[in-house]
């Protein structure tokens, strides 16, 4: 009976186990298809994004989607040694190179969506679950120096 009891409750947490595993796995492939994009240009926003079917969480025009100029291993490893605690998230200790596409509210009246990137080298914050990215949260601009007022009032600087 003990063994029988056992072993239900050695079944219920490997299945707890594997379906968190599979729910981390569907959020990282995600990530990367809503994120990683090498080869991405500031007017590159709407064919990617349209190609690639980037929606909000209601099937929407994402409102902003980032996308890191980065392989996905060099990515995954912010998660591992090349970052540090945010809050609950990671942010990375190296800048990276990232277009933010922001949809363009104006021209949205067809379904179309319409955006405008920006190229910009930030450090990035993200959710890691396990050692794998699975959530975008922001850019940051690192102020190493903090006269540089610039940098502090988080302007863009050209
Ligand atoms: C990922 O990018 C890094 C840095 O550019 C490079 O050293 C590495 O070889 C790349 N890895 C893959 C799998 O392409
Ligand atoms: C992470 O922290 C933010 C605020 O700092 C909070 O709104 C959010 O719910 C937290 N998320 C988790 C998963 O704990």
């Amino acid at each position: 009976m003990r063994i029988q009891f056992a072993c239900l409750l050695l079944v219920l947490l490997s299945a707890t186990v594997l379906s968190r595993d599979a729910n981390i796995k569907t959020r990282y492939k995600k990530f990367i298809k809503q994120h990683i994009n090498e080869q991405m240009s500031n007017s590159g926003c709407d064919q990617v994004i349209g190609e690639r079917n980037i929606k909000d969480s209601k099937k929407k025009c994402k409102i902003t989607n980032t996308f890191i100029l980065a392989n996905i291993t060099t990515v995954k490893s912010v998660c591992k040694d090349k970052g540090e605690k945010y809050d609950n998230m990671t942010k990375s200790l190296q800048n990276f190179d990232i277009v933010v596409c922001k949809l363009q509210k104006r021209r949205a009246k067809n379904k179309k969506c319409h955006y405008r990137g920006s190229a910009l080298n930030r450090k990035i914050i993200i959710k890691c679950e396990r050692g794998f990215p699975v959530h975008y949260e922001k850019d940051i601009r690192h102020c190493e120096n903090w006269l540089n007022i610039w940098c502090v009032l988080q302007l863009p600087v050209k």
